[in-house]
């Protein structure tokens, strides 16, 4: 099968399209041929290595398992000896990252319970973009954050993937959503109905003066006595991710006292199937930067991770 490998942490143009093996379905394992994929965070640290920390996931001295990617829709092709969840043809979706990643290939074996049926009336490309992003999104929303109708809400990051689920999802309660980020995105950002947009490398939202319920955060790249000066009384605060010594800084904060800021741990794809109906009505969507082809994969990785993307970067892996 064709895949893309990263034998050494570089950057994304040392990346190779290569034939590989087709993986074989273990046990609880199926075998998905992969219809489309798409690029998050995982796979541009994983490529260039960085934060150095992380390598102690994906391999010290380089990359234990070379196929990156982590989200996937696509068609059941094979069962392993002990999958009973799915049959061949099953149109399935998912986040693969606590199954062992390597979505950027033409066939990826992923254990059965990691996997999700498409919602109706969703297009591959449009699936692949949702299992990271809208779990995050509604787990740090209405999970962590416990949004309230008609709440003040910012998002900091507000134009990729997550932000872009996080303002439906707020926008759905009746909230004023403020979203944070830069370049090409804050026109996007304003016509997807954001109520007010701040460019980060401008201003700072914790400077300014305005306090919100709820600060859902995709970059933390502040302190907990910074983002406290952003939340209102009763407000909270929740991180998806961002600077690694920020994050233990938030947690030793949160031990001291700071309770109401959170720290997201994500369980993948858990609500999916109740999110289903949404997304089939459309009143849940997928904002998508693409679709793209298979081979521009490597550029579109530097594209992510030089943040010029709005909403998800989705890749056709079968034309
Ligand atoms: N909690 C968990 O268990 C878990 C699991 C997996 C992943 N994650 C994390 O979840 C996040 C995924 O977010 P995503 O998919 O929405 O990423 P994304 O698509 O890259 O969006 C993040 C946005 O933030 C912007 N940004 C960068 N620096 C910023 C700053 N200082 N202030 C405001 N905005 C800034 C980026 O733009 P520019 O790049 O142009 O600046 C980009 O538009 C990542 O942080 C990832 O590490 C968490």
């Amino acid at each position: 099968m064709k895949a893309i490998v990263c034998m050494q942490y570089g950057t994304p143009e040392q990346l190779q399209l290569r034939d590989v093996p087709a993986p074989v379905p273990k046990d609880r394992q199926v075998l998905v041929r992969v219809h489309a994929t798409t690029v998050n965070d995982y796979d541009w640290s994983m490529v260039i290595g960085r934060p150095r920390i992380y390598r102690l996931f994906f391999g010290l001295f380089r990359p234990r398992r070379p196929i990156p990617g982590m989200e996937l829709a696509g068609v059941v092709e094979a069962l392993g000896s002990k999958a009973t969840k799915w049959r061949v043809g099953d149109k399935v979706y998912g986040d693969t990252s606590n199954g062992g990643l390597g979505t950027f290939a033409e066939f990826v074996s992923v254990p059965e319970d990691e996997l999700r049926r498409i919602p109706e009336g969703l297009s591959f490309v449009e699936a692949a973009a949702v299992p990271h992003a809208l779990e995050l999104a509604y787990q740090a929303v209405v999970g962590l954050g416990k949004l309230k109708d008609k709440e003040r809400v910012l998002i900091n990051g507000g134009g990729g993937g997550v932000g872009t689920f996080a303002l439906q999802l707020a926008k759905r309660q009746g909230c004023t959503v403020w979203g944070v980020d830069t370049g090409e995105k804050l026109k996007a950002m304003t016509a997807m109905g954001f109520d007010r947009v701040i460019d980060y490398k401008q201003q700072d939202f914790t400077q300014l003066g305005e306090r919100f319920d709820l600060v859902v955060d995709a970059r933390t790249k502040r302190s907990a006595g910074d983002l406290a000066r952003a939340i209102a009384p009763g407000g909270r605060y929740v991180t998806v991710g961002g600077d690694p010594g920020r994050l233990i800084a938030l947690l030793l904060a949160r031990w001291f006292g700071r309770r109401n800021m959170h720290i997201l741990a994500l369980r993948s794809n858990k609500n999916l199937d109740d999110l289903a109906p949404m997304l089939s009505s459309s009143a849940l969507k997928p904002v998508i930067d693409g679709p793209y082809e298979f081979q521009e994969l490597p550029r579109l990785i530097r594209r992510f991770g030089e943040g010029l993307h709005t909403g998800k970067v989705v890749v056709r892996v079968v034309k």
